[in-house]
């Protein structure tokens, strides 16, 4: 992990609420899908957490929802050519064994970034089989990276576009034909529970990145400590953010 002082290449509009973050690191840095970034928002003193989509060289990028002030300013204030002070790469990422060769990709809202790299990752050497969870048409993005798989689904809350219902339901509904050698997932709470009881018993494992809040993103504070079913705590940000979802209580 290392500090760098990033320069913004591009912050833009990518769909509703949703912005894509490219900035230069002026180094390389070596990223596994699912680690993740504390990016610095001027005026705040704490550092917001971001999964890194895509790293090429020394160029990173990231991709944030609006929620509260932070990503707010982030998505105003952040203009081309600024420069943001940046933790990376942190936790640690998606590892998939050389067995697992069919995988399911389930994500829904924010949850999608990670599992964009994930796809860009693995689409060359695994059967990738995607399941993505959007709230409407409006704040659909990133289609193109999800396409790179056998299959792509493509769901919204409304109906407005794709399957209608979430993407644990439209992965449910292929699960017996697609058979996966295990499960990649992240998204809100409430979607990880339904995975997590829709595939109780299940023969494939299931990777889950947790986004739980966040403090200092090394280690240090505690704040994102979770609680594991055999009764210890991790760090989300140190220990994860990947965990095996049957060892984490949600
Ligand atoms: C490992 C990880 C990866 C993430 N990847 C993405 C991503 O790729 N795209 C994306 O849009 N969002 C992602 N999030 C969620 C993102 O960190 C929060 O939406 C963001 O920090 C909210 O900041 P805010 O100031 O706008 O909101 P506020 O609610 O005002 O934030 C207040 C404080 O709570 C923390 N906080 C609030 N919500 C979250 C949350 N869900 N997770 C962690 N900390 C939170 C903030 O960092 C801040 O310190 C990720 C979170 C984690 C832990
Ligand atoms: S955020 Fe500080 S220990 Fe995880």
């Amino acid at each position: 992990m290392r500090e760098v002082i990033a320069t913004v290449l591009e912050n833009a509009r990518i769909a509703e609420e949703t912005y894509s973050l490219t900035f230069a690191c002026g180094e390389e840095i070596p990223v596994r899908a699912g680690q993740f970034c504390m990016v610095g928002v001027r005026g705040f003193p704490l550092r917001r957490p971001i999964a890194i989509c895509k790293a090429e060289g020394e160029r990173v990028t990231v991709c944030y929802r609006l929620k509260g002030a932070g990503t707010r300013t982030l998505a105003e204030n952040c203009k081309i050519g600024e420069t943001l002070s940046v933790l990376l790469p942190l936790g640690n990422g998606f590892t998939l064994q050389e067995s697992e060769k069919k995988i399911a990709v389930v994500g829904g809202g924010a949850g999608v970034f990670p599992l964009v790299a994930a796809i860009r990752e693995y689409a060359a050497e695994k059967q990738i089989f995607a399941y993505m969870g959007f709230k409407n048409r409006a704040s659909v993005c990133m289609q193109y990276e999800m396409q790179r798989g056998e299959e792509f689904v493509l769901c919204t809350d409304d109906g407005s576009l794709g399957f209608r219902g979430t993407a644990v339901q439209a992965f449910m509904e292929s699960v017996e034909r697609v058979r996966p050698d295990a499960v990649l997932a992240c998204g809100p709470t409430p979607m990880l529970r339904a995975l997590k009881s829709a595939t109780a018993g299940k023969p494939f494992p299931v990777y889950v990145s947790l986004e739980e809040r966040m403090g200092c993103g090394i280690g240090a504070c505690l704040v994102c400590a979770c609680e594991k079913s055999d009764g210890s705590r991790a760090r989300v940000c140190k220990d994860g953010p990947v965990f095996k979802l049957n060892e984490v209580i949600l």
